[in-house]
């Protein structure tokens, strides 16, 4: 039986067309492999979001070079965002076979024209419903690799929602770089709100999550709709960045950290119980020690449940490596993240301590270590002790103890 092999980097859009492209594998008769000398097929889907990402995407290309050039009926492909173009991708390594963009189907290479879907879905399943940025944010790579927005119909997203739940999914996420722009470039004009009261609607689906939110596009429709409806869950990604105003209008950002502060406060109002998710930028160019501590004073205060941090990285073509001196040392850079690292650590466990003595309603996915593993409404993960099989079942479970990524308890 012919095999393929996959290797996957960088956001959930990435992962998402790597499971639906590992499905038309299958579709077409090849088995999966987890070892590249044992695969037909060796599919490389690539992040560049930071340096480090690009680096381990070149070293795993020149790892296979050699198994290439031993074996040239293998076929190598590769997708993702270091695929500028195909041309270039030729250019720099002749021994691919296959090139295509994030988010272009190659119909002709998987004589489809259309993504294929998992046969048995898992419990949570993502689904991309726009491709493409168009907020060029000065230090971002992203508009360039996947180009402009585009969002998918409703109708399009409603049956696919449909199939997977069909399949057995029970909690779906809907993924896009910005999805509050979700259906700008549609005629009519539709909002995210509008397909999350559509897919509100399906039968046997349990949960509805969404990422990432962009602060200048998160409006009072979009809270209603969050706070209103029974399957969404009370969760939000909302990047700011940078908390000093300077910076934020440098990294082109489009709002001031004012205005953040008050759509955080909206969310609340509107959800006493919605859980928080932040990504911070240290090291942007021109950042002072100032500037530095309003990010650590927002992250003190804000009391997110999660921060993603970054080390500012320099992606060439962007308007901040063709415009800015990229001038704080990396050692700077290492320590500000470290700080805030650990910052954001003690906070989360207190947030996860806090919850200790709560109930809260958990979906379980599978076995970890003889205990259960579920995620909690507010996407905590949360371990039970039991001996009937919960998968896919969803269960109160009294919270007894906290660490900081994860709650345990007891189902009541
Ligand atoms: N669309 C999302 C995020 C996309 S990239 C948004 O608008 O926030 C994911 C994260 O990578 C970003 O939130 C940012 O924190 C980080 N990132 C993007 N470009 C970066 C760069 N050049 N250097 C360091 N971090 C970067
Ligand atoms: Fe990048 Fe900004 Fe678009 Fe996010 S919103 S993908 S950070 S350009
Ligand atoms: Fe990486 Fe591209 Fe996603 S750069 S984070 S794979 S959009």
């Amino acid at each position: 039986m012919p095999a393929f092999y996959e290797w996957t980097i960088g956001c959930q859009m990435n992962r998402a067309e790597s499971l639906r492209l590992s499905a038309r594998f299958l579709e077409l008769g090849y088995a999966h492999t987890s070892k590249p000398e044992q695969a037909d097929i060796i599919l490389l889907n690539t992040c560049v979001v930071r340096q480090s990402a690009e680096d381990k995407a070149i070293n795993k290309l020149q790892n296979l070079k050699a198994l290439k050039k031993k074996y040239p009926e293998k076929t190598m492909a590769i997708s993702g965002c270091l695929v500028e173009s195909a041309e270039d991708i030729k250019e720099r390594f002749p021994f691919v076979d296959v090139v295509f963009k994030a988010g272009d189907w190659p119909i002709d290479w998987l004589k489809s024209n259309h993504p294929s879907l998992p046969q048995k879905a898992g419990v949570s399943e993502a689904v991309t419903i726009m491709q493409g940025c168009n907020q060029f944010c000065a230090y971002c790579i992203v508009p360039y690799r996947r180009g402009r927005e585009r969002s998918r119909t409703i109708e399009d997203i409603e049956s696919e929602v449909r199939a997977l739940v069909t399949r057995g999914a029970l909690e779906i996420v809907l993924l896009g770089q910005n999805v509050d722009a979700y259906g700008q470039n549609l005629k009519p004009q539709v909002t995210l709100a509008d397909l999350l009261y559509k897919l509100n609607k399906v039968e046997n689906l349990k949960r509805l999550r969404f990422l990432t939110s962009h602060p200048k596009d998160v409006n009072d429709k979009l809270i209603d709709a969050m706070a209103s409806l029974d399957k969404v869950c009370h969760q939000i990604s909302l990047p700011a960045q940078s908390a000093d105003n300077e910076i934020l209008q440098k990294m082109r950002r489009g709002y001031t950290i004012e205005q953040y502060q008050n759509i955080i406060r909206k969310l609340k109002e509107a959800m006493p119980d919605i859980a928080l998710s932040n990504d911070i930028i240290v090291g942007f160019p021109g950042e002072s020690q100032e500037a530095y501590q309003r990010s650590y004073q927002h992250i003190k205060n804000g009391r997110f449940d999660t921060v993603h941090i970054a080390a500012y990285s320099v992606r060439s073509g962007t308007i901040a490596a063709r415009t800015m001196i990229d001038d704080v040392p990396a050692e700077e850079k290492e320590r500000r993240l470290k700080e805030l690292e650990n910052l954001q650590q003690i906070i989360s466990q207190e947030i996860n301590h806090s919850l200790v003595g709560s109930i809260q309603e958990v979906l379980f996915t599978e076995l970890k270590n003889n205990r259960w593993q579920g995620r909690a409404r507010n996407d905590k993960l949360v371990f039970v002790n039991c001996d009937h099989n919960l998968a896919r079942q969803t269960h109160m479970v009294h919270v007894t103890h906290s660490g900081a990524w994860s709650l345990s308890g007891k189902i009541v």
